[in-house]
């Protein structure tokens, strides 16, 4: 891949391609990982002299304008975390134009919704000339990784436009994610959770050849998953007053964690219990505590509840550290299950 490293930035106008589609809560958001983790880039791109910083992003799923996903909230959040950030309700157009005349040496601009428009998810070449020519952008940086896996206009169209580099963010994830596919230290273990076996059959499949091992808990192990070859279905739950059974009880976890400490490479996608409920978390913080005390082996924690519950446990406990918590959802998992990413197609070629 062609990293921003490669790339002659200095007085250039730098179009950026990030995922700042964050989980809401009553308008506020409630885990900005994916806004942190775009600041490396951010901060290479100024210090290499960019002359100004467009990013572009969705936010949920919209048909049309919708206040509610408006990307100001994370323009909000960003200008917290990196002084110089500027919000318009557009994506291209005169008041695009304008923002971007006005925009100081190395500001950053974040441009609307692009799901406002039919053209993202229609990948219309249309579309994103316009955005292109509205914001005089000379080079873009595919850094969205959690979006990658779409042939959207601002990840696939884009790339028939400008120059593509990757930016530091989808480097990290892509590299730490291929060492745990690409001849991974062995012992290789695969721990998979949540609700949605039909999500993550993929992943088993694919690492019924890769891994050692591979554990299922949560939702999915409580409601009779059967595994069968490599894979340890979790056999004991702890369960609520009516019989439901709402986390992997302690016969389980502690197999779990006997794998964990052998393993040398770990990939974690899935809840191990309805863990919100701090009743029902002991297993998934048992998971996350052995993993992450860890220091002899790859650890990739990935999926939206997984990472946010992680990222939870290291707010108390910062001796906690994984090799990646990934920002990608639906990005990871196929990866990981060895799709093509349109959205990493467009930067290898
Ligand atoms: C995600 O949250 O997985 C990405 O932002 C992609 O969003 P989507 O599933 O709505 O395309």
């Amino acid at each position: 891949m062609k990293t921003i490293r490669e790339a002659d930035i200095k007085n250039k106008v730098v179009l950026v391609r990030v995922d700042y589609n964050v989980p809401m809560d009553g308008g506020k958001i409630t885990d900005d990982l994916r806004i942190r983790a775009s600041l490396p880039t951010l901060e290479y791109l100024r210090e290499a002299g960019a002359s100004k910083i467009i990013l572009i992003s969705h936010m949920g799923r919209p048909e049309g304008r919708d206040k509610s996903l408006s990307l100001e909230v994370a323009s909000k959040a960003l200008s917290k975390m990196i002084p110089n950030v500027y919000f318009v309700a557009d994506v291209s157009g005169p008041d695009v134009e304008e923002a971007v005349a006005k925009l100081p040496k190395g500001g950053i601009l974040l441009l609307e919704n692009l799901r406002f428009f039919a053209g993202e998810e229609g990948n219309d070449d249309e579309f994103i000339r316009e955005i292109v020519d509205s914001t005089g952008a000379e080079i873009f940086v595919q850094d969205g990784f959690a979006v990658v896996h779409r042939a959207h206009a601002s990840t696939s169209a884009i790339a028939n436009h400008l120059p593509v580099y990757a930016g530091l963010l989808l480097e990290k994830e892509i590299t730490n994610l291929s060492k745990v596919i690409n001849n991974p230290e062995k012992p290789v273990l695969l721990i998979i959770g949540g609700a949605k076996v039909d999500d993550k059959k993929p992943l088993i499949d694919k690492f019924s050849k890769i891994a050692d091992q591979i554990v299922v808990g949560g939702k999915i192990a409580a409601d009779g998953y059967t595994g069968g070859g490599n894979i340890y279905v979790a056999e004991d739950f702890d369960e609520d007053s009516t019989g439901a059974k709402l986390d992997v009880g302690p016969l389980a976890t502690s197999k779990i964690a006997g794998f964990i400490t052998d393993a040398k490479t770990i990939i974690w996608n899935g809840l191990m219990g309805k863990a919100e409920d701090p009743a029902f978390a002991t297993a998934s913080t048992i998971v996350a505590e052995v993993m992450g005390e860890k220091t002899d082996a790859v650890t990739v924690v990935c999926g939206g509840d997984t990472t946010g519950f992680v990222e939870n446990l290291m707010e108390d406990h910062p001796n906690l550290a994984y090799s990646l918590v990934s920002t990608g959802g639906g990005a990871a998992l196929e990866f990981l299950s060895g799709k093509t990413l349109p959205g990493v197609e467009v930067v290898e070629q």
